[in-house]
């Protein structure tokens, strides 16, 4: 990763993700959008982290682009890419493996040892931040509350799918991460 410092690295971030996803998942393109503008609003509550924290966002659903599948499961393979391919900052590697409780779908997917083992979770208060900016931004890039975020999901990959079973997993660790960052919102307000 060529540019040096927090601000260089989120348009590095930025110009990385669209590269990725723009054309080829506009719609994807659009939810990172909107999650990295939560990343950004996390300021007061994140000081200069809220810079990294925007990175993250933007990379964290590269794993999706097409000519980066290879296990399919977006989390690992986005941090993997990030890591082997850019040599990027390791706060991002990790966040965006771990992002959004990714350990319940490795899981599923027999792929828990396999990120666990690649990838140590990150400090709390920037995995909780991610999130809660995934999972309070719709697939447009909306912005919707976490109940109607986990319907939306469960509603667009139906009962039977590992998505779904996954995300019935992580609901508690996702309402937990949305609480604590409300919490710290409200504070500062
Ligand atoms: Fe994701």
């Amino acid at each position: 990763m060529p540019i040096v410092g927090d601000v260089g690295q989120t348009e590095w971030a930025h110009d990385l993700a669209k590269e990725l996803l723009e054309t080829a998942l506009p719609r994807r393109w659009a939810h990172t959008q909107g999650v990295a503008a939560r990343a950004k609003s996390l300021a007061p509550i994140l000081g200069e982290k809220a810079d990294t924290l925007t990175a993250a966002a933007y990379l964290h659903d590269i794993g999706y682009a097409p000519n980066l599948v290879d296990t399919g499961f977006h989390p690992l393979d986005g941090a993997r890419y990030l890591r082997d391919v850019h040599q990027a900052d390791g706060t991002l590697c990790r966040l965006v493996a771990h992002h959004s409780c990714a350990v319940n779908e490795a899981r599923e997917r027999s792929l828990f040892d396999a990120l666990t083992a690649e990838f140590d979770e990150e400090r709390p208060e920037l995995v909780e931040a991610l999130t809660y900016c995934d999972m309070t931004t719709g697939p447009d890039g909306t912005h919707l509350d976490v109940t109607q975020r986990l319907g939306e999901i469960h509603s667009r990959y139906g009962p039977e799918h590992l998505v779904s079973r996954s995300i019935t997993a992580s609901t508690p660790c996702i309402l937990a991460a949305v609480r604590a960052i409300e919490g710290k919102l409200a504070g500062e307000g």
